[in-house]
């Protein structure tokens, strides 16, 4: 038997629900906020993501799916959805002497090592806001997040850290003297950091190896070099959140993966699902858009990523019910389906919020009475003969002691309108 490739899964129906009620939260946040849907490609230019999110960056350097088309053109499946949004952004002439609030779903690819929480397809929701330099916009992603944890049920597990990277130029300084700190202690470093002392040697500071960590306790601190006006901004950020009452930790270790991060860096984390615990992730890049090719634009976002969204969910409110069907139409004669499915769709279109199944495949009237009630539908439609002859359709209630009743269509419809179990 052929099996699914490893690191990307199936949704089972079941769990299909559970999606579905996730994203939808989502989309609801996130259009109430005033933020637009923009659907983007899932193959890019490699160029794309190597500019963008830094060559040394693990996603680019060692997850990153590449293959050549046909022509011999470099592309990549997306490993984040930020870049392609700048890329589109900048294509269409959205964000030329504007301001743009976006949203964007879909699965993203990285060949990670596969476990709990951490797949090689992903999916994420993010959004993205472009135009705007103040931190009045990390707060508003910030509370827009915060307000899909609490329509979810889960903002009471999850811990909103917060950092700031600061400019460039106060980046760069940093980086400096953190190269000039850790390189005669080279040889303590883990092969990781040792590697990234000379390609990235921020992400050292997030090493989980003790040795590391212990070595970076003396080690010189991002806020020494940051200049006046990104701790102004900094400032400006922790006075809205603390003004609107959302808590934060400051965690001057958090540097995020991507290259492209200026100012705000923040992560929702939760301890409930073992390592892979961050479920929401984002901040500033406002280089990334000149970076791109376009004119210097000041943008901030964040992504969450869906599949752990869901997990904690789960975690949270344990098994998910699946919504039964309302309805199953019994047809005991196949001559009759064609009638049976005509006036299902009219009932269907009457009723839109209706679930009504047809049986297919034939059977007794006993066997396909026994699929209505495994199917959970409150009600069942009997079509047969004498229905048909006096264009009439018998309701049966399912779940109730009501009556069977046979009703012309448009009774049916209003039957079914005003009443959910067979009562009135
Ligand atoms: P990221 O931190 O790379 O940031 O990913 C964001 C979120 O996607 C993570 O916090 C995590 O929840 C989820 N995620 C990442 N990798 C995996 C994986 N292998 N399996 C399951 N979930 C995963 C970005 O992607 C940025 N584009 C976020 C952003 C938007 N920054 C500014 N705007």
């Amino acid at each position: 038997m052929i099996q699914s490739i490893r690191g990307m899964r199936d949704v089972a129906p079941l769990e299909a629900r559970r999606w579905q009620h996730v994203e939808r939260q989502a989309v609801r946040a996130l259009e109430s906020f005033g933020y637009e849907e923009i659907r983007l490609p899932l193959l890019e230019p490699t160029e794309l993501f190597s500019r963008g999110l830094g060559e040394a960056t693990d996603a680019v350097e060692k997850e990153m799916y590449n293959l050549l088309d046909r022509d011999g053109a470099q592309l990549s499946l997306r490993p984040e959805g930020t870049a392609g949004c700048v890329r589109a952004c900048l294509q269409q002439g959205l964000i030329f002497n504007q301001a743009q609030r976006l949203w964007y779903r879909g699965p993203m690819f990285r060949y990670e090592r596969p476990q709990k929480g951490r797949y090689r397809q992903f999916e994420q929701i993010g959004a993205e806001a472009f135009g705007m330099a103040g931190p009045d916009v990390d707060a508003e992603l910030i509370q827009l997040s915060a307000s899909l944890f609490r329509a979810l049920g889960v903002a009471h597990e999850l811990e909103l850290q917060l950092n700031t990277l600061g400019s460039a130029a106060s980046r760069e300084s940093f980086r400096k003297s953190l190269v000039a700190y850790l390189t005669p202690h080279r040889a303590e470093l883990d092969p990781d950091s040792q590697r990234r002392l000379e390609r990235n040697p921020l992400r050292i500071l997030d090493s989980k190896s003790p040795a590391t960590q212990a070595l970076l306790v003396d080690a010189p601190s991002l806020t020494d070099h940051l200049d006046a006006a990104s701790l102004a901004h900094f400032d400006g950020l922790r006075r809205l959140l603390d003004s609107l009452q959302i808590g934060y930790v400051v965690n001057p270790r958090l540097v995020r993966g991507l290259d492209y991060y200026t100012h705000t860096v923040f992560e929702w984390i939760t301890g409930a699902l073992g390592s892979q615990g961050t479920v929401c992730a984002g901040g500033r890049y406002d280089g990334l858009v000149e970076q791109l090719g376009g004119r210097a634009t000041p943008a901030a976002g964040f992504a969450i990523g869906v599949d752990r969204l869901v997990l904690l969910h789960e975690a949270l409110e344990g098994k998910y019910r699946v919504e039964p069907i309302d309805g199953f139409c019994v047809v005991l004669d196949a001559g009759h389906t064609s009638w049976a499915m005509g006036v299902c769709q009219r009932l269907r279109e009457a009723l839109p919020d209706v679930r009504l199944r047809v049986n297919a495949g034939g059977g007794q009237l006993k066997n396909q009475l026994k699929r209505a009630d495994a199917s959970g539908a409150d009600w069942a439609l009997i079509v047969g003969e004498d229905e048909v002859a006096d264009n009439e359709i018998t309701l049966k209630w399912l779940r109730a002691d009501a009556p069977q009743e046979r009703l012309t269509l448009a009774a049916l419809i209003a039957r079914l309108a005003t009443s959910k179990n067979g009562g009135n």
